[in-house]
């Protein structure tokens, strides 16, 4: 199934190698490539959301960093180089602040740069730049298809899926987060329907998930944010599946505007919700969500919503991008090495301690819970 996908960005290799980058802003009306070839465009295309979703944002920056200091490949001063790279570093984390797979794949860079200046040339480093970068992009797709096994083991045949904001293919490397639980559930020939909340202000679940959905064959039907709960009290949805921009070491977790609500109704309806992620969106840092910045973005998005003024000129608006869903109303967190459940402290530092064959925290568990507290 992932073969078909569209790529949401990838590295075209060559004497003067540039990201290509699907501009997810024009979707679904225009499929149309960027080209980057300094760091200035990565930085637009991130702050703009041509390429957006946390993983996403992280591979498209680790080769932005590459590409902001590869002018100064050919220098043989490391530590001026190193500077450079500092500096790229430190301009493309301002892009945008919620997602911290940003972060962490800058950071990961940059100490690979400062690893390396002490014992090796420029050009080297250089070129390991570019490795690293193309390794958190490879890392990136085999984290997905891991996802998908474990968040597949949660569906049965016949489920209703409701999906917030878009955690798909398009926002990650290519088989996405929430959306590789229900590919992977596909594939091992369960019929699954999708509900995509169309995700208001900037409709990523209706330009992005309904498109994506429909172009790899998979059920969907679209709904208005303010329709799920109707939609779960009909009975419709058996399970919530959603991605992550940020999770504190706690579990709370922060995701599109509007996962907060979706939990608050999943719960009240008995539906299991669950959040999809790899490790690289965790925080740990953070002991819980009241730290994680939350972006706040253009008012123009939500007066100009459909391309056209939709309130009084004027208007005081509202406009954060994310929002963060207590660990309590998160039944499972879906991550490469298994289903964290319960979500709290202690289990969670111990999946992310732990290889994927040391994870006490199998999905049938998981899974089993779900089912008795749906059918109780
Ligand atoms: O503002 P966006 O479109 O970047 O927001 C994206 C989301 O909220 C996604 O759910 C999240 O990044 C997970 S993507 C696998």
């Amino acid at each position: 199934m992932a073969s078909r996908m569209v790529l949401s960005l990838e590295w075209v290799d060559g004497e003067d190698g540039f990201l290509r980058l699907l501009d997810q802003t024009l979707l679904p009306r225009e499929v149309r490539y960027l080209e980057c070839r300094d760091a200035a465009v990565v930085w637009e295309a991130i702050h703009q959301l041509r390429v957006r979703g946390a993983p996403a944002i992280g591979i498209a920056a680790a080769y932005g960093l590459y590409l902001g200091v590869r002018k100064l490949a050919g220098c043989n001063d490391a530590a001026k180089f190193v500077r450079e790279v500092d500096g790229v570093r430190d301009y493309l984390a301002g892009s945008r602040p919620t997602a911290v797979n940003l972060f962490w794949a800058l950071d990961r860079m940059q100490k690979l740069a400062h690893r390396l200046a002490a014992s090796t040339s420029v050009p080297a480093i250089a070129s390991a730049l570019l490795a690293e970068a193309q390794a958190i992009h490879d890392e990136d797709r085999r984290l997905c298809r891991a996802i998908g096994r474990h968040g597949a083991g949660l569906l049965q045949d016949g489920d209703g899926v409701l999906t917030h904001c878009n955690a798909g293919g398009l926002a990650t490397s290519e088989y996405g987060t929430a959306l590789a639980a229900i590919y992977a559930a596909v594939e091992a020939g369960k019929r699954v329907h999708v509900y995509a909340d169309e995700t208001r202000p900037l409709l990523q679940g209706a330009r992005l998930t309904a498109w994506e959905l429909q172009a790899n064959g998979v059920p969907v039907t679209l709904l208005c944010d303010n329709m799920a709960a109707q939609v779960l009290r009909e009975g419709r949805v058996q399970a919530v599946i959603v991605g992550a921009d940020r999770i504190a070491a706690n579990g709370d977790t922060a995701n599109k505007i509007g996962t907060y609500g979706l939990a608050i109704l999943a719960a009240y309806h008995g539906v299991p919700f669950y959040v999809a992620a790899p490790r690289t969106t965790f925080d740990l840092s953070l002991a819980d969500g009241t730290k994680i910045p939350i972006e706040q973005r253009d008012p123009r998005e939500v007066t100009h919503g459909f391309g056209r003024p939709t309130s009084p000129d004027g208007v005081d608006v509202y406009n954060p991008a994310f929002d963060v869903t207590p660990a309590k109303l998160i039944r499972g967190i879906i991550f490469e090495g298994g289903v964290i459940s319960p979500v709290c402290t202690e289990t969670i530092a111990r999946a992310l301690g732990g290889s994927e064959t040391e994870v006490g925290f199998s999905d049938g568990a998981a899974r089993r819970e779900s089912r008795s507290s749906r059918d109780g």
